[in-house]
């Protein structure tokens, strides 16, 4: 369960309220997957997510063009590498009975810990570009 506390915050108001709202899904699909969830749950729950990270990344991206960020190239690969991960967590839970163990585990360092690092690194670098721009 990741907290939206004052660490997480970029400064920038719409990035940081998607991100509000993607930590939200990711808490929702951890709680979903959490002993004994069922398959369809955990898969709606991944949709649900996979829907807004669509949504926030191409947000995101369109800043990027906008003010014409020099890191945009790499910024936009760690957000095709988190979709690809996404992908293959989908992938995993359609072959299973439900959210295993190995899942509950890839969800927490694949989605949780990766979107808590990029946000920290990635984000407030943007953040802090588009602030000074
Ligand atoms: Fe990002």
């Amino acid at each position: 369960m990741i907290v939206f506390d004052d660490s997480l915050k970029t400064g920038n108001q719409l990035i940081d309220d998607q991100h509000r709202e993607l930590i939200d899904r990711v808490n929702k699909l951890e709680k979903a997957c959490a002993a004994g969830g069922q398959k369809r749950t955990a898969i709606q729950t991944l949709d649900f997510l996979l829907d807004y990270v669509h949504v926030h990344f191409a947000d995101e991206e369109e800043l990027q063009t906008e003010y014409k960020y020099p890191q945009a190239a790499a910024h936009k690969a760690q957000h095709r590498a988190f979709e690809e991960a996404v992908s293959q967590l989908n992938e995993m839970l359609e072959e299973e009975e439900g959210p295993s163990e190995a899942f509950v585990e890839a969800v927490r360092k694949n989605v949780a810990q990766w979107l808590v690092d990029h946000i920290c690194v990635w984000d407030k670098q943007l953040a802090q570009y588009i602030r000074e721009a």
